[in-house]
């Protein structure tokens, strides 16, 4: 294990013990005291832990920035689960937390027009109120995971620009307990031009990646600790790939099981399907995945058909208003929609992912897992902003209307 790799494993060890002894990390890290002592003195140093008797403690909201092999990055580590019980408490209300997902993916800054209906090409319109705010798919997923009592670690790159602060300041003030954070000191961070249409809330998004595409493969195996710590890791594809697929690999490799989102839609993604335990498309991305044009329940269930024999483990094909289509090789198992008002759809699939990723990590089954998925997306189309996720005491309320005799099964 390089150094680097070692520094970040004792800050992951840290930020779920609290506090560690010297011994403790020599033999968890197959390495001599002296060096654990001189690791602990370099972190204490960058002001990420504090030296105590025989070892060492996270300090309070831990902000670690540090250079990593190229110089044009930056990392910077966002503890924040290991605080006192107080902490806790005010973020998570007191709730009993329960399993752990790591989410590897983008953070955008949204420009959100509302408009009353989309243009024309050439044509300009008028927008009663444009939002600047927080998003991207892997952001809004990460809270999306943190809404629901389950423990959160988000890796993502920004840029070097004033965005980049306020994704820091999104993500520490919002549930998600840890983050790492990579910066840019070249590209800008990601922006995504929305157009939502109040009569129905329908949305139309154009993406700028920037620094979320630079993301290396290097800067995601230096996050194996957190992935190995997790029950379930969840991506999409708005970072570049190899870095995504890279991901993916290492949470096989360790036995965690994987969520991927094919979201934006990549050809490319067929390169990465037989590491996936559970593909989540909507319904244009599985239309495009499995050539087959879904029209209605019947041409989702080819569709699902086709998509499960590229590899994937399950395939959830999300239906907006439809529900979601389960389909594990033997049974085809449709989970109808939660009636809902439509205020903005945008954030909706990853209302659904995040939702999805929490229950799954918390052991529930597939189907109850997608039924609380079903219910916190239902919320979340009512709330504006792609990032305004419902909260866990609404979504039970809402599980309450979900009438079971309404799941229907099939066999294959
Ligand atoms: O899924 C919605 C998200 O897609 C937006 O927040 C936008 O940033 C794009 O990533």
């Amino acid at each position: 294990m390089l150094n680097k790799e070692r520094h970040y494993a004792i800050l992951t060890w840290l930020n779920r013990y609290e506090r560690a002894t010297v011994n403790q990390l020599a033999k968890a890290f197959n390495v001599t005291r002296e060096t654990i002592r001189s690791d602990l003195n370099l972190l204490a140093q960058e002001g990420g832990i504090e030296r105590c008797h025989g070892g060492a403690i996270i300090k309070r909201r831990i902000f670690h920035t540090q250079s990593v092999n190229n110089l044009d990055t930056t990392i910077i580590h966002f503890f924040d689960a290991a605080q006192s019980k107080k902490t806790i408490k005010s973020r998570h209300k007191g709730r009993k937390m329960k399993g752990k997902v790591c989410i590897l993916g983008s953070f955008n800054v949204d420009i959100i027009a509302n408009v009353d209906r989309f243009p024309q090409s050439g044509e300009s319109i008028f927008s009663e109120n444009t939002i600047i705010g927080p998003g991207g798919k892997g952001a809004n997923q990460a809270l999306a995971v943190s809404k629901c009592n389950v423990k959160t670690h988000f890796v993502a790159k920004v840029g070097n620009d004033q965005f980049s602060q306020m994704a820091f300041e999104h993500l520490s003030s919002s549930a998600i307990d840890s983050f790492t954070l990579y910066q840019d000191k070249e590209k800008k961070t990601g922006t995504a031009i929305i157009y939502v249409c109040q009569s129905d809330g329908e949305n139309m998004i154009a993406i700028s990646p920037g620094a979320n595409r630079s993301i290396t493969a290097d800067e995601v195996e230096a996050i194996t600790p957190e992935v190995r710590n997790s029950d379930i890791f969840l991506t999409q594809l708005e970072n570049n790939l190899p870095a995504t697929f890279r991901a993916i690999e290492i949470a096989r490799r360790n036995g965690i099981k994987v969520i991927l989102n094919p979201a934006p839609w990549s050809a490319d993604v067929v390169h990465c399907l037989k590491n996936v335990d559970f593909l989540t498309p909507n319904e244009t991305e599985a239309s495009l995945l499995s050539a087959i044009h879904i029209t209605d329940l019947a041409s989702a269930k080819l569709a699902a058909k086709a998509i499960k024999a590229r590899g994937v483990g399950h395939v959830i094909i999300t239906l907006g208003a439809k529900g979601a289509l389960i389909y594990d090789g033997e049974q085809f198992i449709h989970i109808p929609a939660l009636k809902a008002v439509c205020v903005d759809t945008t954030g909706a699939g990853d209302a659904f992912n995040g939702a999805f990723a929490a229950a799954m990590a918390k052991g529930e089954s597939i189907i109850q897992a997608a039924k609380f998925a079903c219910a916190f997306a239902s919320l979340a189309v009512e709330k504006e902003g792609a990032s305004n996720m419902p909260e866990y005491k609404d979504v039970l309320t809402r599980l309450t209307h979900y009438n079971d005799k309404n799941i229907l099964t099939e066999k294959n």
